[in-house]
C-alpha cells in the first residue's frame, strides 16, 4: 500500500492541461484513461468526433477531470493554428502533449484506400499521407 501511495504520488498530474491527439485510437484511449487516472486534464483530439465525444463523457463520469474533446485534423494547417489559439486561451497552459495520432489502417477507415496492406501493394497517395500525417505533422506539433 505504501509503494501504491510513493508511485501514484510519483505520476501525479492533478490539474495537468496535457493534449493528446489521435485520443479516439486504440492505443490513444488507453493513454486518455491512464492520464486521467494520474489526475490530468486530457484535450482530446481527433477526427472520430463520435467515438471522441463518448470517450469524453466517460472520463469525466470515471476521473471526474475536465477532460474536453475536440474535432481536429493534425494535417490542416488551418485548423492547428485556430485549435492553438482556441486552447491557448481557454487553458493559458499546457503542460505536455502526446503526440500520437496516426494514419493507420484503422484509423483512416472510412478514407484509406484497401491497399493499406502489405508494403509492396501500397499506394505512392497512401505512401505521402502516411509520412505527411504520421511523421511531418507530428514534428510541427512540438
Ligand atoms: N496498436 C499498436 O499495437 C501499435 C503498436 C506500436 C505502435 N503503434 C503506433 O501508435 C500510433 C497509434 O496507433 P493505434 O493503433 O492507436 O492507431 P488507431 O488507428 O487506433 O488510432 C489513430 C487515431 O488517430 C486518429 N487520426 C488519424 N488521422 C488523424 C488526423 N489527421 N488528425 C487527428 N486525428 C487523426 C484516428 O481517428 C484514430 O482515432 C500509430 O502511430 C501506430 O503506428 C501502434
Amino acid at each position: 500500500m505504501m509503494k501504491q501511495n510513493k508511485i501514484s504520488k510519483l505520476f501525479d498530474l492533478t490539474g495537468r492541461n496535457i493534449i493528446l491527439t489521435g485520443s479516439a485510437g486504440l492505443l490513444g484511449s488507453q493513454y486518455a484513461h491512464t492520464l486521467s487516472e494520474a489526475g490530468a486534464n486530457v484535450i482530446l483530439v481527433d477526427i472520430n468526433e463520435k467515438e471522441n465525444k463518448n470517450l469524453e463523457k466517460k472520463l469525466i463520469r470515471k476521473y471526474k477531470t475536465k477532460a474536453k474533446s475536440y474535432v481536429l485534423d493534425i494535417s490542416n494547417k488551418n485548423q492547428v493554428k485556430k485549435f492553438k489559439k482556441e486552447i491557448l486561451s481557454k487553458y493559458k497552459i499546457i503542460h505536455g502533449l502526446v503526440n500520437n495520432a496516426a494514419y493507420t489502417t484503422k484509423g483512416a477507415r472510412s478514407s484509406a484506400p484497401k491497399t493499406f496492406g502489405p508494403f509492396e501493394t501500397l499506394s505512392l497517395e497512401t505512401w505521402l499521407k502516411s509520412i505527411d500525417i504520421n511523421l511531418t505533422k507530428k514534428r510541427c506539433y512540438c
